[in-house]
Parts: structure tokens; C-alpha cells; sequence
């Protein structure tokens, strides 16, 4: 059992400020939330990856926030220390920002500690609203799966114009009050010149190493996603004899910066 103290937003913005990378996994179910948290996973990101993962669906606009805050309770009742950041599915923040408060309370009665929500700089005031009413918000740019047939399953940020649009977005989130960034499919240079520029924590998903943290897709890392891997997944039950071992494996490399590769897993 983990003997470590809770994982707060302070000791995030620690562990970018000392240089330890954050390690977090997505989870959707309070028997994995156990084995993460004990594995020493940082935060537990309650996807709606769910929807492919566990229900099925080719992307993830079918998920509800019903959807969202069933699974976040199961997470939290198996976890006891991780950081729980659940995400806002699509359509649950896009209308008002009364809409998305009254969405974000209900992942937080859920037991989420922060809410991710996807998109450029048109989300910064309902950022702002969050965050002033007291919402820990995590933002989430490049590739954005629930704008997946607008972008395609394509690396984002390639060349100058579009990397200073991404660069633009992420200051204006920041300013908004955002105190984490999921940087997902950019390029690996990029999203370490933007995290030595940024004052809160990147999270980087194939975004290289020079971000302040990496998260995985759980079932992605566990080597369970049938087909091909996306190039940024490492299957870490490769030479693990256990589920457990695998997690601290990841735990491991990513504090150590082992993972990921630059050259292996990013663009
Ligand atoms: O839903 C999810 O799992 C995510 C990660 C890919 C960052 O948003």
C-alpha cells in the first residue's frame, strides 16, 4: 500500500519547478486506480479515451458526462493518494460557459480533483470561469481527439506558422488560469521549447521528453489495444511479469527520463 502523502496541485507545480517529471496513466476503474496509485503513479487521468477503450466507440464523441462521472467515482474509490484529473466530453463545455460549470461540478462531485477540457484559445474564458469558481483546470492542445474529423489522426504544429498559432494558445490558457497542459502529437522540439517557456507543467502524449511530464493511454502501455500501435505507445508488459511491474516500469523510465525516446516515440 502506498505510504506517500495525497498528490496536490502544489506539489505538481513542485515537481516541474525541481524537475521531476510527472508521471500520469489514464484509468477508468477503481481496481486499476489501486494498482496505479500504489505503483506511484503522480496523477490518474479519467479519459474519454473510455469510449474507445472500454466501450467500443471509434472516437471518443459518444461519451456523456454521465459517462464521465460514473467512472471517475469508480477511480476515486480505488484511489487513495494520485492526483484525479477527469476529462469534460465533447459537447459537455462547447455552448456556454454556464454550460461547462454546471458539467465540471458534476465531475467534481464525482470526486475529480481537476477537469481537462480540449481546444485552443476560443476555451480560454471558459477556463477563466472555472478557475475563478474555484475549478483546477488542466487544457489540452495539438492533436485533440474530440476534433478528430476536423484535424485527422495527425501530428499538429509541424511547421513555424502553425507551432506559433499552438505557442499563442498555450500562453492564452496559461493566462486564463490553466495549471496543467496535456501537449499531445507535436513535435518533439517544440513542445520543449514551450514548456521551458511556460510556467505551468506540460504533460506530453508523442510530444518527446522535454515536457514536464507523460501520460499513456493505460490499455495502450499494457500492450491490451489491438492493432497497430501508435508510434508513441511503448508496450511496457514486454519483459514484465506482471501488470504491477510494468506500471512501476513506466513510473521508473518516465521519472528517469528513459521514456520517452525521442528518436523511438516522437515526431
Ligand atoms: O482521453 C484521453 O485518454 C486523453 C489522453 C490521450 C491525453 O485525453
Amino acid at each position: 500500500m502506498s505510504s506517500r502523502k495525497p498528490v496536490t496541485l502544489h506539489r505538481l507545480r513542485e515537481m516541474r519547478a525541481n524537475g521531476e517529471k510527472i508521471a500520469v496513466l489514464t484509468c477508468y476503474d477503481a481496481a486499476f486506480a489501486r494498482l496505479l496509485d500504489d505503483a506511484g503513479i503522480d496523477a490518474l487521468l479519467v479519459g474519454d479515451s473510455l469510449g474507445m477503450v472500454l466501450q467500443g466507440h471509434p472516437s471518443t464523441l459518444g461519451v456523456s458526462v454521465n459517462d464521465m462521472a460514473y467512472h471517475t467515482a469508480c477511480v476515486v474509490r480505488g484511489n487513495r493518494t494520485a492526483w484525479v484529473i477527469a476529462d469534460m466530453p465533447f459537447g459537455s463545455y462547447q455552448e456556454s460557459t454556464e454550460v461547462a460549470l454546471r458539467h465540471a461540478v458534476q465531475l467534481l462531485q464525482a470526486g475529480a480533483h481537476m477537469v481537462k477540457l480540449e481546444g485552443g484559445g476560443w476555451t480560454a474564458p471558459i477556463v477563466r470561469s472555472l478557475v475563478e469558481r474555484g475549478i483546477p483546470v488542466c487544457a489540452h492542445l495539438g492533436f485533440t481527439p474530440q476534433s478528430v474529423n476536423a484535424l485527422g489522426h495527425r501530428v499538429q504544429g509541424r511547421d513555424e506558422a502553425a507551432a506559433g498559432v499552438l505557442r499563442k494558445h498555450a500562453e492564452e490558457l496559461a493566462a486564463a488560469g490553466a495549471s496543467l497542459l496535456v501537449l499531445e502529437m507535436v513535435p518533439a522540439g517544440f513542445a520543449r521549447d514551450l514548456t521551458q517557456h511556460l510556467s505551468i507543467p506540460t504533460i506530453g502524449i508523442g510530444a518527446g521528453a522535454g515536457c514536464s511530464g507523460q501520460v499513456l493511454v493505460l490499455h495502450d502501455m499494457l500492450g491490451v489495444t489491438r492493432g497497430d500501435p501508435f508510434r508513441f505507445v511503448r508496450n511496457f508488459m514486454d519483459g514484465s511479469a506482471s501488470i504491477e511491474v510494468a506500471v512501476r516500469r513506466y513510473v521508473t523510465d518516465v521519472k528517469s527520463g528513459l521514456f520517452p525516446d525521442d528518436k523511438l516515440h516522437s515526431f
